[in-house]
Formats: C-alpha cells, structure tokens, sequence
C-alpha cells in the first residue's frame, strides 16, 4: 500500500513536470500583398531548453530575408498592424540565439536563407521564450518575414518592408 501511495505521488510529479512543457503552437505563414506565392509553416514547442521554433517556408525571394516575432498578432496594413519586434524587457535590437534575452529583443530570430527553389528551412531552441504565461511568451504575436537581410544594425535591422507572416496559435493540450 506504501508503495503505491509513493508511486502515485511520483506520477503526479513526473506529470505536472510535463505537463508544464507541453504547449505547442503553430503560425500558418502566407504573403502579405495580394497574390504572393509564399507560404510556409512556424512549429512552436515548449522544451525544457527553451522554445523550440522550426520553420518551413516555400515561394520566398532567395536570399536572407529577417525574421522576427512581433508584438501583436494581427497582420493588416501591409503587415505594420502586428507593431514592433516582440521586446517585453526593452532591449536593443540582436540575435537572440546568441545574444540572449539580456541583449536582443526578444522577437530577434535573426534570419532565414531562401534557396534559389524559393524554400527555406530554419531549427531553432531558444531558452527562456515560451508559448503561454509569463513575460515572455509569444503565443497570440505574429512571425513577420521581410523583403531584406536583418544586418542587426539599430534599432530594429534595416530589414525592410514585412513581405509575409502569420499568427502563433496555440494547439490545444491533449
Ligand atoms: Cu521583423
Ligand atoms: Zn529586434
């Protein structure tokens, strides 16, 4: 009887510890002016390392083209409608992944590379962004793809005007 009363309290720990990594989400990418070929898809899954981001996009320009989450999930008005990069501590603009939450905004995923197909792959982990709760989830904000290379100048990358994007949605838990 013991032992089963010290397995049931392991079990319940061992869930409650998954279940606090288990939010996933998705954004649908499309482009933003009238009859643009792009289109892609963003996964997003929570790890104990960090969000995991994993993009696939297809009809892009080739090329480097910037890649950020920004603040508001809504791409109207030729993208502008979605704001800022996603930058809840008041940063400068950076590299997330290796510039950390310290010192980029927390939206910078720097770039993706568009082959000369039009398609373009991205995997990345970074730690402490999540899907939901907190200051620093992105679930709701928008993915915004731009016409030109983020050169991680400031303040926001000098990566011009926003040419596709979608909006982080979460999947519901199991
Ligand atoms: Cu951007
Ligand atoms: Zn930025």
């Amino acid at each position: 009887m013991r032992v089963f009363a010290y397995f049931t309290i392991a079990a319940f720990f061992l869930l409650s510890a998954f279940a606090a990594f288990s939010d996933s989400g998705i954004a649908a990418i499309r482009g933003i002016a009238p009859g643009s070929p792009i289109l892609g898809a963003v996964l997003f899954e929570d790890t104990p390392g960090g969000l995991k981001v994993t993009v696939d996009l297809q009809g892009a320009p080739p090329g480097k083209h910037g890649f950020h989450i920004h603040e508001f999930g809504v791409l109207t008005n030729g993208g502008n409608d979605a704001g800022g990069h996603f930058n809840p501590a008041g940063k400068p603009h950076g590299y997330l992944p290796s510039d950390g939450l310290d010192k980029a905004h927390a939206g910078d995923l720097g770039n993706i590379e568009i082959g000369p197909d039009g398609k373009g792959s991205l995997a990345l982990t970074i730690p402490g962004l999540t899907l939901s709760g907190g200051p620093t989830s992105v679930g709701g904000r928008s993915v915004i793809l731009h016409a030109k290379e983020d050169d991680f100048g400031q303040p926001v990358g000098n990566a011009g005007p926003r040419i596709g994007g979608g909006v982080i949605v979460l999947k519901a838990r199991q």
